[in-house]
């Protein structure tokens, strides 16, 4: 099978072009810089400028893949969750392509492409589920923060997830406090490498609670207080090196502790973690020390693959087609808030 596929749920135009489980291609446009001067997303601006760079980087996919139209067997596109006008402009292509090739469109669910992204490895990047176990995903970005037990390839259940900030969001709303630009999370991490993450104690919201659910808010609220009562604190840049490593050591505390929880309470042995904040160089080490303390198996997303992607996309449908699911309608509308079951 060779598939042609589309993400542009949130702030990243991607294309990629998929074979028998080889990535030939991946590319992607980030918006990041457009939105920055707004200190988050803004729907609009992101619709129009996928507008403006789908063309270009589908193109760009096929010609890295040296692949001509006519040898697309399949196209797929993120349908949802996302934000909607973001969402029409790669999912309608996608279904207009299928049209006009004459060939099956399926519509895939952004989360559970993440869910299975850490399975996609090596040079040249492939899936191989050869060692796949079942295991607990832990998927964190700017937009979710969610548990997922998966029982075997495509099939699984959600065990939790936020119930009010992303862990992503925590990054980036308490770098925004600090003063440093959007999004804070990769800033917060080079300069935390430098700092006392003991030099702050902030709270480790529902780090002992047996749920399996996140909030984050509370410490985005305490990171406030606690520069509103030190403000010469971020005249030391020191200080704030001190102040990122805490911070971010508190919300690394609970992913990890909840992810661990979380395999250890559903009998699996394998944890796996994908999204943007996956990027993060505390969390990847946390994971594997605990992950290793208990003898379990750590599967990290390559970074080129944590933030949003058409690669991991185009991995599930080929999986889900090869699996003989039904192509999805053309008329098929987007389903913005299509949760994880
Ligand atoms: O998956 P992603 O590209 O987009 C969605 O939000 O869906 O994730 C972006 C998020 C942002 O909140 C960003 O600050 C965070 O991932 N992030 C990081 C790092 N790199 C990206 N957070 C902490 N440390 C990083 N190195
Ligand atoms: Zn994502």
């Amino acid at each position: 099978m060779t598939l042609l596929a589309f993400e542009t749920s949130c702030d990243e135009t991607s294309a990629a072009v998929v074979h028998d489980g080889k990535i030939l291609s991946s590319a992607v446009s980030s918006q990041v810089k457009l939105h920055a001067e707004y200190g988050g997303v803004v729907p609009e601006l992101a619709a129009r400028e996928h507008l403006r760079n789908l063309i270009p980087v589908v193109q760009s996919a096929l010609n890295e893949a040296g692949v001509k139209t006519e040898h697309l067997t399949a196209v797929a596109a993120t349908q949802g969750a996302g934000l909607a006008t973001a969402l029409l402009v790669g999912c309608k292509a996608a279904q207009a392509v299928a049209f006009a090739l004459r060939i099956p469109f399926i519509g895939i669910n952004h989360h559970e492409a993440h869910l299975y992204s850490p399975w996609i490895r090596g040079e040249p990047l492939v899936a191989d589920f050869s060692d796949f176990q079942p295991n607990v995903s832990l998927i964190v970005s700017g937009g979710h923060t969610m548990l997922v037990l998966v029982q075997s390839e495509l099939k699984h259940r959600v065990l939790g997830s936020t119930i009010d900030d992303a862990a992503g969001e925590c990054f980036d709303k308490t770098g925004k406090l600090m003063g440093l630009a959007y999004p804070a999370g990769p800033e917060i991490d080079r300069l935390a490498e430098q700092g006392n993450a003991k030099a702050f104690d902030f709270p480790r919201p529902l780090i002992h609670d047996p749920g399996d659910d996140f909030s984050f808010s509370g410490l985005k609220t305490s990171v406030r207080y606690f520069i509103r009562d030190n403000p010469t604190l971020l005249n030391d840049p020191q200080k704030i090196r001190d102040l990122c490593a805490s911070v971010q050591r508190a919300i690394v505390e609970v992913l990890v502790a909840k992810s661990i929880h979380a395999a250890k309470g559903n009998g699996v042995r394998c944890v796996t973690a994908s999204g943007g904040v996956t990027c993060n160089r505390a969390l990847r080490r946390e994971l594997a020390r605990a992950c290793g303390q208990e003898g379990f198996t750590l599967r990290l997303a390559e970074k080129i693959l944590c933030t949003d992607n058409a690669a991991m996309i185009g991995i599930l449908a080929e999986r889900k087609l090869s699996a003989n699911a039904e192509p999805t309608p053309l008329d098929q509308e987007i389903m913005p808030g299509w949760v994880l079951a």
